[in-house]
């Protein structure tokens, strides 16, 4: 776990409310789309790796999705979270970590990351990311990402980020993954700034 990082992110959700974040969606409906085309069963594992305050957790209770797993590097962020669902999440498995050194014990059916990725910029902690990924993903299972996309921002919450094309996606996830679909899209802060952003999605068919 990076100490500094984790302080960091602690002090962003100590201080910020949802709605102030530049990454705040009411509702991620980039996501939802792509998510709803698998008809995944409802017992399917679900992982959001970076999860933060993301509403994409209520989407998936609301429909019925029984096996979620939330994890952060903040547990002030988790904590938020947890709050907001109350007894609706009961069912909801929260878990502090780094996304850089993270060693998931379950297998997933589904892995979802919007805006998390993008902050690993050091090669050893992108090596990882990857590896956790294939050696954490049932056969058959999806991976859906949302980084920066070319010409996006260039750090974000002050802390430098990376931009990906799909292609560059595709090279990063190579050793287990297969794309099956991206979109470039934009997102629009709360201060109206516009942001490229990439979505693509995933197979491990291995
Ligand atoms: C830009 S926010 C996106 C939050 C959420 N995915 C969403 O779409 O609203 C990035 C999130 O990743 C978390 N994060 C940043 N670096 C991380 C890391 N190395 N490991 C785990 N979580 C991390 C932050 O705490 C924050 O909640």
């Amino acid at each position: 776990m990076n100490k500094d990082l984790k302080a960091h992110w602690e002090e962003v959700y100590q201080n910020k409310s949802f709605e102030e974040v530049s990454w705040f969606q009411e509702n991620p409906e980039t996501s939802i789309q792509f998510f709803e085309k698998l008809n995944l069963p409802k017992n399917a594992s679900i992982i959001d790796m970076g999860a933060g305050e993301s509403h994409f957790v209520d989407y998936l209770l609301e429909k019925g999705y029984e096996n979620i797993t939330l994890v952060d590097i903040s547990e002030e962020a988790l904590k938020k979270t947890q709050n907001r669902l109350g007894d609706r999440g009961k069912s909801v498995k929260y878990i502090v970590a780094d996304a850089g050194t993270f060693k998931a014990k379950e297998k997933y059916d589904f892995w979802h990351d919007r805006a998390t990725f993008h902050f690993l910029t050091g090669i050893t902690e992108i090596e990882h990311y990857t590896q956790n990924i294939c050696r954490s993903l049932n056969t058959g299972a999806y991976f859906l990402i949302g980084t920066f996309g070319e010409g996006g921002p260039k750090k974000c919450s002050d802390l430098e980020v990376y931009q990906y094309s799909p292609d560059d996606l595709s090279e990063v996830f190579a050793r287990c993954l297969t794309q099956k679909k991206s979109l470039k899209t934009e997102h629009k802060t709360p201060s109206g700034t516009v942001q490229k952003f990439t979505f693509c999605l995933f197979k491990y068919d291995r």
